[in-house]
């Protein structure tokens, strides 16, 4: 049974994701605001164990109880910065709240949550930030999304220096860039569209590349999409 903590588990892909490493009899700390929403999870089949938190992950004392009452001197084999949002607005009327808030979930979190956990880590252990096709280099970019796909791409460039500096503690550091996905978020960023995949389906890819890929992959940043550029 591997140790897995989880952001963003409320809902859509962290959600799956979640459930599905359960399934396969793990441990997973699944993180989010919403308690209610989390106790949905924990009432899910399965055959590890779902330990519901309640963190905000823009709290720096949010984080710090998690790591005092849940980890102490447990120690962590996965680690997946899945939370996030995204502000769709053009980007000459965003203002600095907007840039602060997509900047302090989808990069400064997971930072804090990285140096929350470092001393905790296994020594063959696998940190997977879930980046997006908008911050992946050369992709389609569309309107609307500058600020989002700013602080996703900042993610996987921080995943790349960091499998650097923690590759003498054997930990493995890597970036998903997602395609679309079918949850709230998409429907946020584009409204109406279909994406050709379920939480469900990017959720077991996800789980099984968490699980497993740190034996072959470090500080890559891949895109998972099924067009091109994305
Ligand atoms: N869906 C797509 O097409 C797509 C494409 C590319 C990349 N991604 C990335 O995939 C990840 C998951 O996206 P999704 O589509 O599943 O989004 P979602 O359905 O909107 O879920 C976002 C999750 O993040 C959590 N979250 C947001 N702010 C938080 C905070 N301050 N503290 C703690 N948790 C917070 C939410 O929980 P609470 O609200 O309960 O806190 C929720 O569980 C995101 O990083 C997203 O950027 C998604």
């Amino acid at each position: 049974m591997k140790n897995i903590i989880i952001t963003g588990a409320s809902k859509g892909i962290g959600y799956a994701t979640a459930l599905n490493l359960a399934k396969k009899g793990h441990r997973v700390f699944a993180i989010a605001r919403s308690s209610s929403q989390l106790e949905e999870l924990q009432k899910e089949k399965y055959s590890g164990e779902i330990i519901p938190v309640t963190v905000d992950l823009t709290s720096q004392s949010d984080i710090d109880s998690f790591i005092t009452h849940h980890i102490n001197d447990l120690k962590i084999n996965v680690l997946i910065n899945n939370a996030g949002v995204l502000i769709n607005k053009p980007f000459i009327e965003s203002e600095i709240k907007d840039w602060m808030l997509q900047l302090e979930v989808n990069l400064i979190a997971p930072i804090f949550l990285i140096k929350a956990v470092k001393n905790q880590f296994s020594s063959d252990s696998h940190i997977v930030n879930i980046g997006s096709m908008g911050g992946y280099q050369g992709s389609s970019k569309f309107p609307g999304l500058a600020a989002y796909s700013a602080s996703k791409g900042a993610l996987s460039i921080l995943s790349e220096c960091l499998s650097t500096e923690f590759a003498e503690d054997g930990i493995a550091v890597n970036c998903l860039c997602l395609g679309a996905v079918q949850t709230e978020m998409l429907g946020q960023a584009f409204p109406g569209y279909q994406a050709p995949t379920q939480p469900e389906e990017i959720g077991s890819f996800i789980a099984e590349f968490s699980l497993t890929a740190h034996n072959f992959i470090n500080g890559k940043i891949i895109p998972v999409a099924l067009n091109n550029p994305g």
